[in-house]
């Protein structure tokens, strides 16, 4: 129902599933609160100071902003102390981060981007945090135990602050998207049953970096920059934003392929886009809503991990789309 409320929505899918225990709505919950939390910092910009570069650099030897480290403390405190989960990951650290002694632990681990798109804050551009919500296999989890190809997820979203604050849920039943109404203090159902065009004529990836692609990559991109004059049924359209976030919910609104493929500067690094808090919970989302995320080579939610901060290339979108560039890396 149109207009209701997060909560609300989440206790009536628990009530669908036998034996649910509601600890996965309570975290869901949760995870709401702390995005509220985040988007208010965004909101206030540079009047709080959160524009201002802080020094640091991130485990991925990235500049971090002041809200870089504002939404990961945030996100970190929000959650560590509710009793759903066993630990948490996040792309601000380094190591996994444990749940302190002081709290009760729960039988879930989270794994966490908690400002995606950051390059796009000093342009007042849309940012957003992505989360993935795994089984903790034991009460004390090692990074082993983070370890789960993205087929385990249970529950993932995103938050995508921009003209108006949305957040985008998957428990494994389709894609439900709710806009924070300031008003009411809530996220309220705005868009049910989320469901992406299997075709499109849009594109989305950084150009600049053409000459460094996969033949198969720039074979296809070629073909949609030539359209109808190149042989395909269409012309195309492209976009790029810079943050994943905006790009997916643009992807779920209108259809799409998003890609971050392969090229040659990013081989060391396996790809450019981390697989267990960006590329598993985007693409749990995308499959939900009926469309399709490759590496090219594999379906993303088989890959087996082998660190927190694995990067992977990534294709995603409109399902005939995605399969055509999958069809040319055969
Ligand atoms: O987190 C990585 C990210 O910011 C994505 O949100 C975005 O898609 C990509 O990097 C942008 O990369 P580039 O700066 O190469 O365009
Ligand atoms: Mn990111």
């Amino acid at each position: 129902m149109k207009g209701q409320r997060l909560a609300q929505f989440l206790s009536q899918e628990q009530r669908k599933i036998p034996g649910a225990t509601g600890e996965l709505t309570m975290l869901l919950n949760d995870i709401a609160a702390a995005c509220k939390a985040i988007g208010h910092e965004v909101n206030r910009g540079a009047l709080a100071g959160n524009l201002e570069t802080v020094g640091s650099e991130n485990v991925q030897g990235e500049v971090q902003k002041k809200l870089d480290v504002v939404s990961n403390e945030i996100f970190i405190r929000s959650m560590e102390w509710t009793g759903h989960l066993a630990g948490m990951a996040s792309e601000e650290n380094e190591e996994i981060i444990p749940i302190p002694s002081k709290y009760p632990r729960g039988k879930y681990l989270l794994c966490f981007d908690p400002l995606d798109g950051s390059g796009n804050i000093e342009v007042n551009l849309s940012i957003g945090t992505i989360f993935s919500i795994l089984p903790a296999p034991n009460d004390n989890p090692k990074t082993e135990d983070f370890l789960q190809p993205g087929t385990r997820q249970v529950a993932a979203g995103f938050c995508i602050y921009g003209p108006t604050t949305i957040m985008v849920l998957t428990t494994g039943n389709g894609v439900n998207a709710f806009t924070l109404d300031r008003d009411v203090g809530d996220f309220l159902l705005t868009h049910s049953n989320i469901r992406i065009p299997e075709d499109t004529a849009e594109f989305a990836i950084n150009m600049s970096n053409h000459r460094f692609w996969e033949e198969p990559m720039r074979r296809y991109i070629d073909e949609c920059v030539k359209g109808k004059a190149g042989g395909r049924e269409k012309d195309f359209n492209m976009r790029w934003l810079a943050s994943m976030v905006a790009e997916v919910y643009r992807v779920l609104m209108r259809g799409g392929l998003f890609t971050y493929p392969m090229d040659e500067k990013l081989k060391q690094k396996g790809g450019r886009l981390r697989l267990l808090y960006e590329a598993n919970p985007m693409s749990f989302i995308v499959e939900q809503a009926g469309g399709m995320a490759s590496t090219g080579r594999q379906r993303i939610l088989e890959i087996q991990p082998t660190g927190i901060h694995q990067r992977v290339p990534v294709i995603l979108g409109s399902r005939n789309e995605v399969a055509r560039v999958v069809s040319y890396h055969q």
